[in-house]
């Protein structure tokens, strides 16, 4: 997991673990499940809780106070609330409050301001005739649409895009204590502005998230205020880097397999199967952290209760026993059940707002840029375990 050939092709270091070893104890000590059915079994069993990544956080606060660095109990506190690192019942507290935000017919209304969006940004580059797919398209989208939902004013937007930034590897285990210390001074940044947003729109609500679920806290004790700021912070951490890594290996996936990129130019209509081929073959998040709350006996392996055990969403979306060629990038693929955006009670939220992002934004690049190419060099993947793209992605068309 360290050694930068499994950042640049993961896939063959998968192909043996499920094969040899489908339950890996590994040399740090977490468990990697990596077989389609284990994974998609376990992230439906209730004897799985979620790793208490916050109280690892703020077990590293006392070292920072030593050196004088800072603490990081801001950041472990505001975590302790995002739902994908809580338990019900307060996960499913604060899921349904979120929820009818994500409805596909609520996420189908922002079509045209992602459109809107998309156009904006290829029109910025259109007349140099090249572009960074991840920073100049990539995450000023996710970040755009996340901010638009929330209701952040448009002279915020590069702010919240510099914190959600600063806070986006804070999943990643990867992470020195200066790294935590500097994300915890972000975390106070980003809380302070939302505070005074929230006090703003308490007195002049509008027709945003952040306006329903103000209107949710002052019903009663449903949501308190420091709920109602972890959940704007989550949006970001779920939804950026997810994002921009759908559009990043997406990209990367139909220049390196021409012909898949010519057949979605013939046929439009195939955008749709495209995405999911693509949340496939390069998942965007790799892999999801869990807890077994009582022993488990798996293919002869015990593991123990509260070890760490990481589900390769990774290596079940490349099973041969669940796809046909799963190694082939095939855009028409019928029956495409990946766990790109995981299963169970956790399954992402914003899976039909990253669905729509995906189909409009490289929709359009495939119809704008017949002849758009990658340029020549390698390919520098994000350094981390938990999610997978290019941190960068130039690409030249005619202008
Ligand atoms: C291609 C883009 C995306 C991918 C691949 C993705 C993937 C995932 C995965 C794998 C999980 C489960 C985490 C776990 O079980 O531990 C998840 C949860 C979540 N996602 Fe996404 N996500 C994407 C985009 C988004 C967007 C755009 C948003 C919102 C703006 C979002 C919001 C969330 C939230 C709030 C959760 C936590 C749900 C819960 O725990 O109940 N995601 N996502």
């Amino acid at each position: 997991m360290f050694d930068p050939a499994f950042h640049a092709d993961p896939y063959p270091v998968y192909a043996r673990l499920r094969e040899e070893e489908p339950v890996h104890r590994t040399v740090m000590g977490a468990w990697i499940i990596t077989r389609y059915a284990d994974v998609k079994a376990l992230l439906r069993d209730n004897n799985f809780g979620v790793f208490d990544i916050p109280g690892r956080i703020e077990r590293k606060s006392p070292f920072l106070e030593r050196k004088k660095i800072g603490e990081l109990r801001t950041l472990a506190s505001a975590m302790r609330r995002w739902l994908m690192l809580c338990d019900p019942p307060d996960h499913t507290r604060l899921r349904s409050l979120v929820n009818r935000s994500f409805t596909p017919t609520a996420v189908e209304s922002l079509r045209p301001r992602i459109q809107e969006t998309v156009d904006r940004l290829i029109a910025r580059v259109r007349s140099t005739g090249r572009m960074d797919i991840v920073n100049d398209l990539a995450c000023p989208l996710a970040v755009t649409m996340i901010a638009s939902m929330l209701g952040v004013p448009e002279e915020a937007h590069s702010s919240v895009t510099r914190w959600a930034d600063g806070l986006s590897r804070v999943l990643d285990p990867l992470r020195s204590l200066e790294q935590y210390a500097e994300m915890n001074n972000v975390a106070q940044e980003f809380l302070a502005y939302f505070r005074g947003l929230f006090a703003e729109r308490r007195k002049n609500p509008k027709n945003d998230l952040i306006s329903s679920l103000i209107a949710v806290t002052d019903q009663g004790d449903r949501l308190t205020e420091d709920e109602m700021l972890s959940v704007c912070m989550l949006m970001f951490i779920a939804g950026e880097k997810t994002t921009v890594n759908l559009l990043g290996n997406g990209v990367l996936a139909l220049l390196n397999n021409r012909s898949e990129f010519e057949r979605l130019r013939q046929e439009p209509t195939l955008i749709r199967s495209a995405i999911d081929e693509i949340l496939r073959y390069d998942s965007p998040v790799q892999l999801n952290t869990r807890v077994p709350k009582k022993d488990l006996v798996l293919h002869g392996q015990t593991i123990p209760a509260g070890d760490l055990v990481y589900f390769s969403l990774g290596a079940a979306n490349r099973d041969p026993s669940q796809f046909e060629q799963p190694d082939k990038f095939d855009i028409t693929r019928r029956e495409n059940r990946h766990l790109a955006f995981s299963g169970g009670i956790h399954y992402c939220l914003g899976a039909a707002l990253a669905l729509l992002e995906g189909q409009i934004a490289i929709g359009t690049l495939v119809r704008e840029f017949p002849d758009m190419a990658l340029v020549p060099g390698k390919t520098e993947w994000m350094k981390e375990i938990i999610f997978r793209g290019p941190q960068t992605l130039p690409v030249t068309f005619t202008p």
